[in-house]
Order: structure tokens, then C-alpha cells, then sequence
């Protein structure tokens, strides 16, 4: 390919690997559905590398993907095999922290992980928390809007942005590093490329909102009766304790599953649904709010984490690592209204169960900010495949009115049911701006629209 030689010409021999050169890692993201090597992966220094990049791209018509640290669930960085993937990788690091302004300008590619120890070293606090914090890129989050455990208090990664800088298709680089609170000069153009999933620009670089310390965090994990009695407990909690930061439910399938795997036993016996709270009030507050709601019965059994160590067991059964051995393992990350999530789930586990006898099927998420994540695995019989299991989740979440995606994106895995999810008067739209952004189609094609 002359496209190949003039990227090399551009940004140097070492910065564009292709053949063996090319990692197993660039053929899918941790959703593992990709099977094919991108044509070749280039790994810019600097913003003008990725703009000469784009540029060439975009002349030469082939077409280009953003790699971060490869570990999104929608398939939203899978190559087909004849893109060129951007690996922002060497664009890391933080630039600067501005201690009085409360922000944090970073390039694309910093793991999540060291943005959120460096906020810390400043006294400061990150607010965007995931699983997958160790190899996500910050670009990678704010591409698709990434939300995780943090959510109910200070909202999704778009929240925590102030600034952003992205190079579009033909090369341009549009820079809003800006670091108000307060803005409103035309357009917000940062949300055009948060939660776009690098279809209408790739991010090199943003400022990001930093947050007070919360203070100490208390982790409880309760055992609940009835998924109408987690809803009592999520408002009495947020109404009678605050200061929560985290709320996340369990169902009992899913919990058993993973507590069973990692030897963990926190209850004597089993029940139906087990809450994570976390709050940063004290401890004796704690304790007294746990008393009241076991003495009304809306809470069955408690433990409050005595250690770290223990905090991060009980949040390793949420985490569900074990879970991820199982055949064919779908992880799903709808949302509807809190108060349908209860009986959605249990009409959804009928209707798979109904069509797979055999199949595992379990809930678990951040209820308290309208997602569940779904883990379904079955054996597929002739002629199904995971759009057969997508059929009847989506299928019956359409009765709730919920979304497809709460915060995993649409990526290539969800996007046959986007139309589910949005209007043809969005699609319409959602189509202009790609058309507007990236005339030639050349930014992640086939992904989201
Ligand atoms: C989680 C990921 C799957 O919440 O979104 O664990
Ligand atoms: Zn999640």
C-alpha cells in the first residue's frame, strides 16, 4: 500500500507496524468477538501525528480506528482487516494539574488508573471509577461515555469532562481544551465526540473536571428480600444517610455464582438479592442506619467491611470474574426506569430460560442509576447465535421502554438493534452529523450507525 509508506515517511519507520509486528491484542476489544488484524497499527508521539495521520487516511480513502486500551464490551474496536488503527498508547500522560482550577489535562492515552492516583497525589479526586481501570485509556472512556461504579453520585465520564481536543476525519484538529464549569459560547462540541465511539473524531486530549476527596468510604453488603424492598433501600439510604457513592445490586443467581468460585461467604444463608452501598458518612452513622432498616425488615442480613481487604472482597463477587469462564458468555447493559428493572429482569430470565432450559442467566449492576448488566451463556443449537439470545433480552426490554446500551456503547454488536433504542427522527440525525463530521465514512466504519 503507498499509504503505508507515506505514513512511514510521516511518522517514522518504528510508528507503523504491520505483518507479526502487529500484537494478537489489536484483532478485538475485551468483549472478544473480533477475529481479524487491522491492515496495520500506527502509534503517534503527538497530536500532529495524528492529524498528519487522519490526513492521509482520509486522502488515500481507507479507513480508520481508534485503539485505546482495548477493553470495551460492544465491539466498537474491532477491525474488519483493511482499517489502519490508531493506537494512542504513546500518547500518555498527564500535562498538567491545576490544584485551584480543580482540573486535569491529559493526553488519550493514559491508563484511567494513573489519571486517578495522580488526582489523588494533587489532593484531589477523579470521579470516574471502572473495573477496568488498570488498561482503560481515558480516551477510550470518554469515547464511549464509560460509566461504572461511580455513577449515582457524580455521573457518567462525560460529566467529569471540561475540555476536550479531537482531530477529525480529513486531519483537523479541533481543540476546545477549555477548563470552566460554565461555558455556553455556541455549541458544546466535546459531546459530539463523547460517547460517538470514534466515528466522528478520534480524542488526543482533555481536561478533566476533579472532584474533593469524598472522605473515607464505607462499603456495606446487605442481603434483601425482594427487588421492591432494594428500591425502598436505595431511597431511604440516599434520603435518611446521603453521601452515597455507590449502589449496586446483585441477584441471587449471580451472586452465588461468584461467591461460591472465589470461597467467599458472607451470609449464613442465601438470599434473593444482595445490595453493595458505599457512603462516606461515619461509621456509627452507618451502623445506626443499617439497625433501623433491619429492625423494619428491609434489610435481612449486613456486613460492614472491616478492611480494605474485605471491602475489595466483596467487591470481587460483584466484579464476577468467574462468571467470565462460562461458554459463550454475553454480557449485557440495558437500562429502564428503576422501578421496571425488578420485574424486567425476572420476565427476561423466563423468556431465556423458556428457550434455553439449560442456560445460565443472571442480573446484577448499578441499579441506582438504571442499568442492569445481564450474563447469559447457552449452548447455541443449529442455526442460533448470540443475535438469537439479543432477540428475546432486547426483544423483551422493548415492553420497558429501556435502552440497549446504559453505558457499554453500540460498538458492531448492538447496533442491528439501535433502531430499538431510537427514533428514525434521531437515526435521521445521527446520520447528518457522520455525513457533516466524515463525509468520506472513513472514521470507524460499520460501528454505532
Ligand atoms: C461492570 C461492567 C461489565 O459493571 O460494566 O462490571
Ligand atoms: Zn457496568
Amino acid at each position: 500500500m503507498m499509504l503505508i509508506a507515506d505514513l512511514r515517511s510521516a511518522l517514522g519507520e518504528g510508528s507503523v507496524l504491520t505483518g507479526v509486528d502487529i500484537g494478537a491484542r489489536h484483532s478485538s476489544d475485551m468483549s472478544g468477538t473480533g477475529t481479524t488484524a487491522p491492515a496495520a497499527v500506527i502509534r503517534p508521539r503527538t497530536v500532529e501525528d495524528v492529524s498528519t495521520a487522519l490526513r492521509l487516511c482520509n486522502e488515500a480513502g481507507v479507513p480508520v480506528i481508534a485503539h485505546g486500551g482495548l477493553t470495551g464490551l460492544a465491539g466498537g474496536a474491532n477491525p474488519s482487516g483493511n482499517e489502519i488503527a490508531i493506537s494512542l498508547e504513546l500518547l500518555r500522560g498527564i500535562e498538567e494539574i491545576d490544584v485551584a482550577s480543580a482540573t486535569m489535562t491529559v493526553k488519550a492515552g493514559t491508563p484511567l488508573e494513573e489519571c486517578q492516583k495522580a488526582a489523588a497525589e494533587a489532593g484531589l479526586f477523579l470521579a470516574l471509577d471502572l473495573g477496568s481501570r488498570g488498561s482503560a485509556h481515558i480516551g477510550g472512556n470518554l469515547s464511549t461515555n464509560a460509566g461504572g461504579i461511580r455513577v449515582i453520585r457524580y455521573g457518567m465520564a462525560r460529566e467529569q469532562v471540561l475540555g476536550l481536543e479531537a482531530v477529525l476525519a480529513d486531519g483537523t484538529v479541533i481543540s476546545s481544551m477549555n477548563k470552566m464549569l460554565k461555558n455556553n459560547a455556541g455549541y458544546d462540541l466535546k459531546h459530539l465526540f463523547i460517547g460517538s465511539e470514534g466515528t466522528l473524531g478520534v480524542i488526543t486530549r482533555a481536561v478533566l473536571r476533579l472532584h474533593p476527596p469524598p472522605g473515607e468510604i464505607t462499603t456495606v453488603l446487605c442481603a434483601v428480600a425482594s427487588y421492591d424492598d432494594v428500591v425502598t433501600l436505595l431511597r431511604r439510604a440516599q434520603g435518611e444517610l446521603g453521601n452515597i457513592v455507590a449502589f449496586e445490586a446483585m441477584w441471587r443467581e449471580y451472586y452465588d455464582f461468584n461467591s461460591r468460585a472465589l470461597k467467599l461467604s458472607f451470609f449464613a444463608e442465601p438470599h434473593p438479592f444482595c445490595v453493595i452501598l458505599e457512603s462516606t458518612e461515619g461509621t456509627s452513622t452507618i451502623e445506626a442506619f443499617l439497625a433501623a432498616m433491619m429492625e423494619n425488615g428491609l434489610i435481612q442480613d449486613a456486613v460492614l467491611a472491616q478492611s480494605q481487604a474485605q471491602a475489595r472482597e466483596i467487591w470481587s463477587v460483584r466484579e464476577g470474574h468467574p462468571i467470565e469462564v462460562l461458554p459463550n458468555l454475553l454480557n449485557f447493559d440495558v437500562s429502564l426506569p428503576i422501578a421496571k428493572i425488578g420485574e424486567y429482569a425476572t420476565a427476561c430470565g423466563k423468556a431465556l430460560h423458556a428457550r434455553w432450559p439449560s442456560s445460565h442467566n443472571s442480573f446484577y449492576g448499578h441499579v441506582g442509576d438504571s442499568n442492569v448488566h445481564i450474563c447469559v451463556s447457552v449452548e447455541y443449537g443449529p442455526g442460533e447465535d448470540m443475535h438469537s439470545v439479543d432477540d428475546i433480552v432486547y426483544g423483551v426490554l422493548k415492553d420497558y421502554n429501556g435502552s440497549i446500551s446504559a453505558e457499554h456503547g453500540i460498538g458492531t454488536l448492538k447496533r442491528p438493534y439501535l433502531h430499538l433504542s431510537r427514533s428514525a427522527q434521531e437515526l435521521a440525525l445521527m446520520r447528518s452529523l457522520k455525513a457533516a463530521l466524515d463525509p468520506k465514512g472513513t472514521l470507524n466504519p460499520g460501528k454505532v450507525i
